[in-house]
């Protein structure tokens, strides 16, 4: 039984990897991730410039999961250009995530990446829901239809996914989905957190963390759910040449299964990886292994999208 996955042409001797924005900051950080034994990897989500993110505590471990609010702090696009497109492969195997605060930011951070060398795949963030002021753009639909129709009529040559926050509506997966069939979108990553949570100290009675008065992105065991039907609900909506990475709520290989059952080809570790550093991809290997031999797949790529429909009894 082996973990090898095939994602847009590039074979990873597994489907796991860090989510963005957990240990990704710094090119120390990057290093360590490429020595582990993670597929592969993705870069904080990099903005036009070096931001420092909120002040104050701004990250807490809750008993299922994590509540933060980092707003985005990273090295800026160049940092991360020269980082990745100084990599004996040009970053050709790994992610590079970029947000921007307006329309003209998002184009001018994937101007420098189309003007640069880099050969990997461009995430677009839409999702992130700890910048004050700027609410998450996928949830205004046609907002991300503008954007995403001037993205591909200026950088069609680009690689490139989008990571979405969570939709809790059919509708909304409807619209979504009809926003992005629209475009060459690669591949789309669901979950980010579930955004705007809430957390009571109880030691204190306080929130547990200081930004935008205790409000945060909910990760970890809390969002599972969440995450597996947003991956199921996408991967019924979106054309079939749309891949799924599937991140969420995973905590053991059977989490990162149930991912891969909705349709998720890769699968990516946020709130674990902060909790246990690298060393969380050789246990989620082995777990992952685990579950498939026993279920009999020669492969992690042949079980996905095979959730079985029918209830049983
Ligand atoms: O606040 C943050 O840096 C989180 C980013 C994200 O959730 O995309």
């Amino acid at each position: 039984m082996s973990l090898t996955t095939k994602f847009l042409g590039r074979t990873y001797a597994s489907p796991i990897m860090n989510a963005a924005g957990i240990r990704c900051t710094t090119t120390v950080e990057l290093d360590q991730l490429r020595q582990s034994s993670a597929g592969t990897f993705v870069t904080k989500t990099a903005t036009l410039n070096p931001r420092s993110g909120n002040a104050g505590k701004r990250l807490a471990a809750l008993p299922n999961g994590s509540i933060n609010s980092m707003g985005l702090p990273n090295e800026g696009i160049d940092y991360y250009l020269d980082y990745l497109t100084n990599l004996p492969d040009h970053g050709h195997d790994a992610f590079l995530s970029v947000a921007g605060f307006s329309e003209g930011d998002q184009l001018a951070v994937l101007s420098k990446i189309a003007a640069s060398d880099f050969a990997g795949i461009v995430e677009l963030n839409l999702s992130c829901p700890n910048i004050v002021g700027h609410p998450q753009l996928a949830y205004d639909f046609e907002a991300t239809d503008a954007l995403l129709a001037k993205v591909f009529a200026q950088f069609g040559q680009l690689e490139l996914g989008v990571k979405l926050p969570p939709f809790f509506d059919p509708v909304h997966f409807d619209q979504i989905a009809a926003v992005l069939n629209k475009y060459p979108i690669k591949y789309i990553n669901s979950i980010n957190s579930l955004g705007n949570g809430f957390f009571i100290n109880p030691d204190t009675d306080a929130p547990m963390i200081e930004p935008k008065s205790g409000f945060g992105g909910i990760g970890g065991g809390y969002a599972k759910p969440t995450a597996l039907a947003n991956v199921r609900a996408m991967r019924e909506r979106l054309r079939d040449d749309i891949a799924i990475i599937g991140t969420g709520g995973v905590q053991n290989g059977r989490d990162a299964y149930d991912l891969i059952l909705c349709g998720a080809s890769m699968v990516q570790v946020a709130t674990l990886l902060g909790e246990e550093g690298i060393a969380a991809f050789d246990h989620l290997n082995a777990q992952l292994q685990t579950v498939l031999t026993a279920k009999g797949y020669p492969n992690a790529e042949a079980a996905v999208g095979q959730l079985v429909t029918n209830v049983k009894h």
